[in-house]
């Protein structure tokens, strides 16, 4: 192409670009079916403003402000609506009934899967009905009751652990240890062995690598939301992530395959329920492998935030921990009586983690779905099919408009104290709703209660100075955890 043939091209393009702009700035801020949606006018035509602070880890905080500002439901990019009251979780993600369609999941937000076949978090309707079912032996009552000597094992060796750091007088960084020990069982209970990292006091490679892979999580929402900057992600994302995310997933497969291979189905781990169900309905070999390997982060750095959470906020709120303290102390005559049973019975424990819950969710954004064809009304507003909808778990938790005093930590509220009588506790909705709901919440309550419960037996805790601005932290899709030195010392009985 010759210079003047590539100058009418550019000046073509320009002057496309100079009609299309303003055309689309008019059409979403006046004509768009969300522009009577309140919400910022700069956020109203463009999505740069969410994916900026998304990238910067501060959306939430951001959400926020504009919550504050215009509402309990905001549009924050010309197709993303954001909902934190009424019904808002039962319309976009409860079972649907009669004419009402499903809000489908959608793809941006959600973990792709690596060889292909679909996982249960990002399978169709269709698919995840039947992995949900398969899966749902794994986490009955009955098989957690089998699962009990797993977890016990590896509370054990924490409690040895956290031992040595009590007697030499030396903090203990809790958030990580608390992940060593929900990633040893998850671990275990996912692909029959334990990744080894209470053992060895530091993180297995397959750990260490996932947590890699959650960092740029949140920048993949750019490249999926806007797929034709992909040839820049190569630039953006360094070449040891990329190595380090295709390493994860082989590994994962040889862990899993390897127990595959033994074909026992007699162990208390996830794949025995899994295999002893297995038939034509079920799940094919890449969907074990698949699922095996998503359920270790779902299941492990979502306990051991909740856990690193409750211990940050009872160590800085003095009367509540002497309360939890006094309640674990005087229910069980030894060590050897505190079970998985016998933890579920202590009421102010089961408040401490709800209270935890609502004031550090561990997952702490919107999860993205899409309005059903046809669109449908969600609270007064009539959303058209394709729009981006969620609700968001720390925006909600953390609304004055739903909660009295949200910023104090008051496990009393989830005990009918009449000061709390109107909080709006049905909000209140950590492990999402509806059918596609947290599948381990029974296996999640028991673990985080038992930990919780041996560590404040064996030790007094008090956090190290260091750290009490610790939950001021940034949010790349989970919680951007720093150390969490606590220093411990054994309790001492007569
Ligand atoms: C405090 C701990 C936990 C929290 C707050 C939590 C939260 C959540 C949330 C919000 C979802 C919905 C995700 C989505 O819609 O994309 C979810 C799904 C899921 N969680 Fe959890 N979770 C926790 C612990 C666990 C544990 C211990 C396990 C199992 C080991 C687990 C297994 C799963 C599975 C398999 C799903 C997918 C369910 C489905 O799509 O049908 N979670 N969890």
């Amino acid at each position: 192409m010759d210079s003047n043939a590539l100058l009418k091209v550019l000046g073509c393009a320009a002057c496309a670009v100079a009609v299309a702009l303003p055309a689309r700035v008019v059409y979403y801020l006046y004509f768009s079916p969300l522009a009577k949606i309140p919400g910022p006018k700069l956020y109203a035509f463009s999505d740069i403003p969410f994916l900026y602070y998304l990238s910067q880890g501060t959306w939430p905080w951001r959400l926020k402000e504009l919550h504050e500002q215009y509402g309990p439901v905001v549009r924050f990019t010309h197709r993303d609506v954001s909902f934190i009251g009424g019904d808002s979780w039962k319309t976009i993600y409860g079972h649907k009934t009669g004419g009402d369609r499903n809000f489908d999941k959608c793809n941006y937000a959600v973990p792709p899967a690596f060889s292909g076949v679909p996982h249960v978090i990002n399978a169709g309707d269709a698919d995840h009905k039947r992995m949900r079912k398969l899966l749902s032996h794994a986490f009955s009552d009955k098989a957690l009751r089998g699962q009990e000597d797993i977890m016990s094992g590896h509370t054990d060796l924490l409690i040895k652990r956290l031992a040595v750091f009590a007697e030499n007088g030396v903090a203990a960084d809790m958030a990580q240890w608390f992940t060593y020990t929900t990633f040893d069982i998850i671990g275990h209970l996912a692909f029959g062995e334990p990744f080894g990292c209470l053992e060895s006091g530091g993180y297995h490679p397959w750990v260490a690598m996932l947590f890699d892979l959650l960092r740029i999580a949140t920048l993949g929402q750019v490249f999926r939301r806007h797929w034709y900057l992909t040839p820049l992600a190569a630039v953006v994302l360094p070449r040891r992530i990329i190595q380090s995310i295709q390493n994860h997933f082989k590994l994962s497969r040889e862990i899993a395959l390897r127990r595959l291979k033994t074909g026992n189905t007699e162990r208390p781990d996830f794949i025995s329920h899994i295999l002893r169900h297995n038939d034509e309905k079920g799940m094919s070999e890449g969907e074990i492998i698949e699922n095996a390997y998503i359920i270790i982060p779902a299941g492990s750095e979502t306990t051991a935030t909740l856990l690193s959470g409750a211990m940050f906020l009872l160590t800085t709120n003095p009367e509540a921990y002497a309360k939890l303290v006094h309640e674990i102390r005087s229910s069980f005559a030894s060590e050897d009586d505190i079970t998985l049973t016998r933890v579920g019975e202590l009421p102010y424990l089961r408040a401490v983690l709800e209270e935890a819950l609502r004031m550090y969710p561990p997952v702490p954004a919107g999860l993205s779905r899409r309005a059903p064809k046809g669109g449908q009304f969600v609270e007064g507003y009539w959303i058209p099919e394709n729009t981006i909808v969620s609700v968001p778990h720390l925006t909600t938790y953390s609304s004055e408009e739903f909660w009295h005093d949200p910023a104090k930590f008051a496990p009393e509220r989830w005990m009918g104290d009449e000061r709390y009588a109107g909080d709006k506790r049905h909000l209140h909705q950590p492990f999402s709703y509806g059918p596609r709901n947290c599948l381990g919440i029974s296996l999640a309550y028991a673990e985080m209660k038992f930990v919780l419960t041996r560590v404040l037996w064996n030790f007094d805790a008090e956090l190290m100075p260091e750290c009490r601005n610790w939950k001021d932290q940034k949010i790349f899709t989970l919680w951007d955890k720093g150390p969490l030195n606590v220093k411990l010392a054994a309790v001492k009985r007569s």
